[in-house]
C-alpha cells in the first residue's frame, strides 16, 4: 500500500469542490429511482418528462442527505443512443458531475484538452475508452441554487414515513478498467483535471486464493473528491474486476461508496428497508477482536453490533474506518454501493479487501463466474 503525498500542479483558480450528482441511464427511471427511495431512504427531488415539456427523455432525481442521483431513460422507440447504451451496459452510471468554483475559468483552461458538447458542457476525456463518462463541471452557485435547470419540477418536500438511511455524502467512486488500462486513466486525471495520485495498492496486496486486482487512487487538489481506479490481476480464477468489465461491456463505475456519521443506525434502517449486503463470516470477527488487542486504535462501537450487522473495520494506528457493501443493485452484476464511516482514516479498507472477495467470489460462485483460467487465456467453468 502507497500513500502519496505530492499534491502535484494546482489549478490557477478555480478549485474541484465535491462530487455533485451522478446519472444513471436505465431501462426504467421511475422504477430505478423508487428502488433508491424504498430500500436506501431517498427521498424524490425533481422530474423532467412529458408534463413538464421535454419529448424524448424522462429524468428522476433523488436526494439523501448532499447525494443526487439522477435516472434518465429513452421515452421513445428509436432513441439509438440510449438504446445502445442499455443493450451494452445494463443500468449503469452515465456521468459524473463535480461541483466547482469557477466553472467558465476551468473550461476555458482546459478546452485544448476536452472535446465540448451541448450548452450544459459535458466534458469528455478525449480517450473515448476511458470509462465512458462525460464531465459535468457545475458551478457553485448552480449547487447552491439546488439545481443547474429550471426545466426541472422540484417536488414539494415529502415526510418520509420510513427510517432515514442516514446517508450524508458521496465519499468516494470507483471505476473499473480492463487489463493494463488503469495507469492511462490515471494519467488522464492528472494531466487534465489536475488530480494527484492518493493511494495505491498492487495485485499482491490485493488477492485472494484466487484472483487479484490493483487500484490507484486520484483525488483533487484539497482531497475532497476522491476516485479509486481498479485493474483486474491475473490469479488462478476470473477476478471480479473481469467479471465486472465483460458483463459491463468495458470499462465504469463499479462501486458509489456514501458517507454516514452513524453507520449502526444507517445499515439497522437499510436493511429494514429491504436492502441487501455482502456478508463475512463470523471468523473475521474473532481474528479483528484478537488483532485489536494488540492496536493503538480503540473502536468505540460495540464490535458484537458490528458483526451482527456484518459491518467491516479497517484501522492503522491513528483511526479507523467502518464500512459495508451492497449486492449489486441491478441483475448484472456490476454497479453496487458502499456506506462508509470513518474515524480519522483516510483509506479505502484495504485491509478487508480479501474478506470481501472472497464474499464476492462466493456470489461470483453461484453465478457461474469463478472460472478457472489457464495460461493461454482460456477460461473454463469449476
Ligand atoms: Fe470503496
Amino acid at each position: 500500500m502507497t500513500t502519496y503525498t505530492d499534491k502535484g500542479e494546482k489549478h490557477e483558480q478555480g478549485r474541484f469542490l465535491c462530487f455533485d450528482h451522478l446519472t444513471f441511464w436505465v431501462g426504467n427511471a421511475k422504477q430505478a429511482a423508487s428502488y433508491y427511495c424504498n430500500k436506501l431512504g431517498f427521498e424524490p427531488l425533481a422530474y423532467q418528462g412529458l408534463e413538464t415539456g421535454t419529448r424524448e427523455v424522462v429524468s428522476h432525481a433523488v436526494r439523501q442527505g448532499k447525494i443526487i442521483y439522477v435516472f434518465s431513460s429513452a421515452l421513445n422507440p428509436g432513441n439509438k443512443e440510449m438504446g445502445d447504451h442499455l443493450v451494452k451496459h445494463g443500468d449503469g452510471v452515465k456521468d459524473i458531475a463535480f461541483t466547482v468554483e469557477d466553472c467558465d475559468f476551468l473550461v476555458q483552461v482546459n478546452t485544448p484538452s476536452y472535446n465540448l458538447l451541448t450548452s450544459a458542457n459535458p466534458l469528455y476525456p478525449p480517450v473515448a475508452t476511458i470509462m465512458h463518462l462525460p464531465y459535468f463541471l457545475l458551478s457553485q452557485k448552480a449547487r447552491e441554487r439546488g439545481n443547474d435547470s429550471s426545466s426541472l419540477c422540484v417536488f414539494a418536500s415529502i415526510r418520509p414515513c420510513r427510517p432515514s438511511g442516514k446517508l450524508n455524502f458521496i465519499d468516494h467512486v470507483v471505476g473499473n478498467q480492463p487489463d493494463d488500462e488503469m495507469v492511462p486513466v490515471v494519467d488522464w486525471y492528472q494531466r487534465n483535471l489536475l488530480f494527484h495520485r492518493f493511494w495505491s495498492v498492487d495485485d499482491k496486496q490485493l488477492q485472494t486464493e484466487f484472483s487479484a486486482l490493483r487500484s490507484i487512487v486520484v483525488a483533487n487538489h484539497e482531497e475532497t473528491v476522491k476516485m479509486p481506479i481498479n485493474e483486474p490481476a491475473m490469479g488462478k480464477r476470473k477476478s471480479q474486476i473481469q467479471e465486472y468489465v465483460e458483463y459491463y461491456g468495458g470499462p465504469g463505475v463499479q462501486h458509489i461508496a456514501m458517507n454516514t456519521s452513524d453507520i449502526i443506525t444507517a445499515i439497522r434502517n437499510l436493511k429494514e428497508r429491504g436492502m441487501e449486503f455482502m456478508s463475512v463470516p463470523d471468523t473475521y470477527y474473532s481474528q479483528l477482536r484478537e488483532n485489536l488487542k494488540h492496536s493503538k486504535v480503540k473502536v468505540s462501537e460495540d464490535l458484537d453490533v458490528l458483526q451482527e450487522l456484518k459491518i467491516l473495520v479497517d484501522y492503522d494506528d491513528n483511526g479507523y474506518l467502518l464500512q459495508i457493501f451492497t449486492k449489486p443493485v441491478q441483475d448484472r452484476p456490476t454497479v453496487f454501493l458502499e456506506v462508509i464511516q470513518r474515524h480519522n482514516h483516510q483509506g479505502f479498507g484495504a485491509g478487508n479487501f480479501k474478506s470481501l472477495f472472497e464474499a464476492i467470489e462466493q456470489d461470483q460462485h453461484a453465478r457461474g463466474n469463478l472460472t478457472i483460467l489457464t495460461p493461454n487465456g482460456v477460461s473454463k467453468n469449476m
